[in-house]
């Protein structure tokens, strides 16, 4: 007797339709699983066996095989415990689904038949459906994902019992009402709501309208980590296929969690400064993504960027260039997207107060020289931004929020426009994109910049590439001013907005 069904592998990011086929033969007793299938998938046998006696239907004391079809790509994951177990009582003609061959199938079992939920659900429905698989079936906890596919008709199941009744439920997803995940995240600060720091707002919006880099070095306790925060609801919001490509990774991380869906605001991703090169790339025996990639299409948050290992740091020269990681494991290499802005913040020494007129700091010049190194050369030169804050002033603190509330997000909207207008030619969106072959043409200055930007040159011993991320920034400031070439003005926001490498020669 044989039946056959569909299910998915998760392969980096991206699903694979897999096969499943059962064979049930007379024979000795036996169940066995072949198809390149991982230690979770042969385990699944234990589990699907006593999940179906305890659904109430019985397991045939025959000769059965299992296997995973295509036979050349590695199976994992405990998800295939649902299509094996269906399959198993189809093939044993204990049930009977109509066109199984439209469904896809994935959902872990338990002992006593509860479906649990299964990381990757998002990326195999997206898969299923290119390949015009357009039903699935799958644990009733992995409903909320759910909402970013149109189209196919989902069964959401609890327990293998319900299977029976596959043929009589029909679009079950329109009975989930509180299919909303509760979010898990801090609230995001209001970029109005921080006092003073006016150059650092200003940093932020460059930031958030250009994409830029971001470095802020400051004092404890001055607002740093509250300025990075707020560039989230600064950023032009997820457009739906960037929207479906982060869910995935999230999906396949089982961290849908930390993802703002409705809002559809960008991830802001702040990993802890103990994590290991294979938590911020992506790693492990079956690669899967890391932080870089949880902040792709949006921030990738250093906080206390000296604390972090330098070899961890290191790895990010890779994404930081090419938008991307490649994994390599014996058996195939793994690309990830990891297209993140990154954002960092730190203090200027270890005790946190170097450079302040009251003469707090207690660190010695080797210390603070010691502290400002771990920040390496290959890292800073790609950090557009790097600003220094200062505490805030006693009228700052008193002031209370009478401020008017600027309007950031209007500017920074039609500063983005400005640069998809400009760029719609080339592969690329924003001002921190442009490389050493364009920057020239889409960076005219008029003659009074032409001047101040010859003098920041050479006064400022810039490198080709501090050179590149002066005028990307000042093409930001611009297109935030509305001009189309930049001017005097557009330049010196630019030049006086750079500190930490350059400031303190600077003669302008
Ligand atoms: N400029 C500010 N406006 C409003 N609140 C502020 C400001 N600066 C700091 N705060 C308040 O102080 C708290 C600490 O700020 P934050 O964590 O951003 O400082 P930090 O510069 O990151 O400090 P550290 O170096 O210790 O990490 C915030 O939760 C916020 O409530
Ligand atoms: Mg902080």
């Amino acid at each position: 007797m044989y039946a056959d069904l569909y299910s998915a592998v998760i392969s980096g990011i991206r699903a694979e339709i897999v096969r499943v086929e059962i064979d049930i033969s007379n024979g000795l007793p036996g169940f066995s699983i072949v198809g390149l299938a991982g230690k979770t998938v042969r385990e699944s046998a234990k589990r699907v066996r006593s999940a179906v006696v305890n659904s109430g239907f019985h397991w045939p004391m025959k000769k059965i095989t299992v296997n995973l079809a295509p036979g050349d790509v590695q199976k994992y994951g405990s998800h295939f415990d649902l299509a094996i177990a269906v399959c198993l009582l189809i093939c044993s003609k204990q049930i009977n689904i109509k066109n199984k061959s439209k469904y896809l199938f994935a959902g872990e079992l338990t002992l006593n038949g509860d479906i649990n939920r299964v990381k990757g659900i998002l990326p195999m429905l997206l898969e299923a459906k290119n390949k015009g698989i357009k039903k699935a079936v799958i644990p009733l906890e992995n409903a909320a994902e759910c909402n970013l596919v149109q189209n196919t008709e989902i069964t959401f199941l609890q327990n293998l019992k319900e299977i029976d009744n596959l043929n009589n439920i029909k679009g079950s997803k329109t009975k989930i009402k509180n299919n909303t995940l509760r979010l898990n995240r801090n609230k995001i600060p209001d970029i109005n709501s921080i006092r003073g720091q006016k150059t650092a707002k200003k940093a932020v919006m460059i930031a958030a309208a250009g994409r830029h880099n971001l470095l802020l070095v400051g004092p404890p306790g001055c607002g740093k980590t509250m300025l990075a925060h707020s560039i989230v609801k600064l950023l032009p919001l997820l457009n739906k296929e960037e929207l479906i490509e982060v869910a995935s990774i999230y999906s396949i991380k089982d961290k849908l969690r930390d993802l703002d869906i409705n809002n559809r605001y960008r991830p802001f991703v702040a990993p802890h400064h103990s994590i290991t090169s294979a938590g911020l790339i992506g790693g492990g025996k079956i690669p899967v993504p890391g932080e870089i990639s949880l902040a792709h299409k949006g921030v990738l948050f250093l906080d206390e960027l000296p604390e972090f290992k330098n070899k961890v740091l290191s790895n990010l020269r890779e994404p930081l260039e090419n938008k991307k990681i490649k994994i390599v494991r014996q058996q195939a290499s793994f690309i990830f997207p990891a297209d993140f802005q990154l954002i960092t913040a730190m203090n200027p020494c270890p005790c946190g107060y170097a450079g302040l007129d009251d003469n707090r700091c207690s660190c010695s010049e080797r210390d603070i020289a010691r502290y400002q190194k771990k920040l390496s050369g290959a890292l800073k030169d790609r950090i557009d931004l790097q600003i220094e804050l200062l505490p805030l002033k006693s009228d700052d603190i008193l002031k209370k929020n009478t401020e008017q509330q600027y309007n950031y997000l209007k500017k920074i909207e039609q500063a983005v426009l400005a640069q998809k207008d400009r760029y719609k030619d080339l592969n690329i969106s924003y001002n921190s994109q442009l490389s050493i072959e364009n920057i020239e043409k889409f960076c005219p200055l008029d003659s009074d910049a032409e001047n101040i930007l010859k003098q920041a040159v050479e006064n400022l011993q810039l490198s080709m590439r501090g050179y590149i991320r002066l005028l990307r920034v000042a093409r930001t400031t611009a297109d935030l001013n509305k001009n189309k070439n930049i001017k005097s003005n557009d330049l010196l926001e630019a030049v006086n907005l750079r500190w930490y490498a350059e400031k303190s020669e600077m003669l302008l």
